[in-house]
Parts: C-alpha cells; sequence; structure tokens
C-alpha cells in the first residue's frame, strides 16, 4: 500500500488519511491494553481477527439498514471507513449484568437485566472514562436532546441484531461497547456506528459451558485471547486463513 498520512493511533487500532476525502484507512494492531492500559500485551493475529469480525457485524449492519462507517475491508488488517466526527461518548449496552455494572452495584456477574440498559461513559483516558449521565452530556454539550435519544436507538437496534447473530452460534452477547459519529451531508447530520465491533468491545459468553470469548480472557488472565477470538470468527464462519 501506498505510504499514507497517519490522522490518529490509538490502543488497538491506528487511523490513516483515506484515498478520497471524507475517508480513512482503519488498522487494526495486535496491541490488547485493560485497565486503561496499565496492563498490555502484544497477542500476533489479533488485529487480523478483529479486522474481520468488525467486518463482519458491521456490514451485516449496514445490510440491514443500521447506519456504520464501514466501506469495505481492504486487506487483512486494514478497512476503509467514512471519516466522522466521533461524539466523546462511550455507549454500553448490558442484557446481563457483569464487569463494572456488577462492581458498582454489587450485582452478581451472570444476573439477566430485566431489558436492556444503555450506558454512557465520557471518553477521558486520563479520566478513566467516568460513567455520566444524561444530564451531564446535554449540560457540557457533548450531545444535544435530540443527538442521545438517536443513540439510545440506534445503540439499542444495534443490540438486537448482534444478540441475535451470537445467539444462532450459540453464544450469549452479555454487553458490549459502541462509539457513535456524526456525518454532515451539507446540513444535514446523522449519526452511524464508528469505530469496531469485536471481541474486544463485547462480552460473549458460550451458552452451554459459560467459557468467556471475549476481551475479560486478556483481562482476567483466562487463558488464549487468540484461541477465544478464533472460536468466535470460526462459528461465525468468517475465520480468517493464516491469522
Ligand atoms: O468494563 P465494563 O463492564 O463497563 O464494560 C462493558 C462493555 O464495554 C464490555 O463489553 C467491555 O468490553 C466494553 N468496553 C470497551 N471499552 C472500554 C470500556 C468497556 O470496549 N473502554
Amino acid at each position: 500500500m501506498a505510504r499514507r498520512k497517519k490522522i490518529y493511533e490509538g490502543k488497538a487500532k491506528i487511523l490513516y488519511e483515506g484515498p478520497e476525502p471524507g475517508t480513512l484507512v482503519q488498522y487494526f494492531k495486535d496491541d490488547a491494553t485493560a485497565f486503561n492500559a496499565e496492563k498490555h500485551d502484544v497477542i500476533e493475529g489479533k488485529g487480523v481477527l478483529n479486522n474481520r469480525l468488525s467486518e463482519f457485524f458491521m456490514s451485516g449492519l449496514n445490510a440491514i439498514g443500521v447506519p456504520t462507517h464501514f466501506i469495505k475491508r481492504l486487506n487483512m488488517r486494514e478497512q476503509l471507513v467514512r471519516q466522522v466526527e466521533i461524539i466523546p461518548l462511550e455507549v454500553v449496552v448490558r442484557n446481563t449484568a457483569a464487569g463494572s455494572m456488577s462492581k458498582r452495584l454489587g450485582i452478581d456477574e451472570g444476573t439477566p437485566l430485566p431489558r436492556p440498559i444503555v450506558e454512557f461513559y465520557f471518553k477521558d483516558d486520563a479520566l478513566g472514562d467516568p460513567l455520566v449521565t444524561e444530564e451531564h452530556i446535554i449540560a457540557f454539550g457533548w450531545a444535544s436532546q435530540q443527538d442521545l435519544d438517536d443513540m439510545v436507538a440506534l445503540a439499542l437496534r444495534v443490540n438486537d441484531f448482534l444478540s441475535g447473530v451470537m445467539m444462532a452460534v450459540g453464544i450469549k452477547l452479555v454487553d458490549f461497547k459502541i462509539e457513535i459519529g456524526r456525518i454532515w451531508d451539507g446540513d444535514f447530520m446523522r449519526l452511524v456506528v464508528a469505530d469496531e465491533i469485536s471481541p474486544d468491545s463485547c462480552r460473549l459468553w458460550d451458552i452451554k459451558t459459560g467459557q468467556h470469548l471475549d476481551k475479560d480472557v486478556f483481562r482476567r488472565d483466562l487463558g488464549s485471547l487468540t484461541d477465544a477470538y478464533t472460536e468466535v470468527a470460526k462459528r461465525l464462519g468468517v475465520l480468517p486463513t493464516n491469522v
């Protein structure tokens, strides 16, 4: 590939200038981080798996009319995406109590929630991405009330789609995080799902055995992360060759 201008480098991905205005190339690294980057490792092949899995989820969403930034996969580690203005919030949807919700509220991991719960976290590494309320979001101007309503609707549509896809291959979607961006068409603005959807950003439990098939394998030292992600890709029929 031709040398490209780097726009941004994050913990697991790099964004380069794309071939057309309004596009970017998203490169998936092998780096795994947890606990606000306190824990770090390089896991060979993770980027290839996440590129392929994110392509699968994002193109599935596009196909059912849930807008995403995804245009097409370019190669084993890169995909072409629309450039968006990222809203500085992480949008988490939970179906089952786990992780920070279990810790914060003292609810046992694995407790089914009465309905999907949408939470917002302010994207700020220095602050450790704190949980925020809709009041904070509106008061500090991170999004309008209309944006918030649209973000919740978008997140719940993603939840319905992902839950169904995972259920069909014997995996429970416990929770996930998405990022949402704005795309402007003249004066018209629409919200799209951006960043990635992969086992890095979801909790996925085998329905029969309860085995973790997501980044908790790395966070909690539960075995091989590559094996877990490979299992997800295999079940979805998208296992890349030569990971
Ligand atoms: O840690 P917590 O329980 O709040 O995470 C909820 C979900 O959001 C998990 O699936 C986790 O992988 C994802 N997440 C993420 N990036 C973060 C925080 C959480 O992908 N910075």
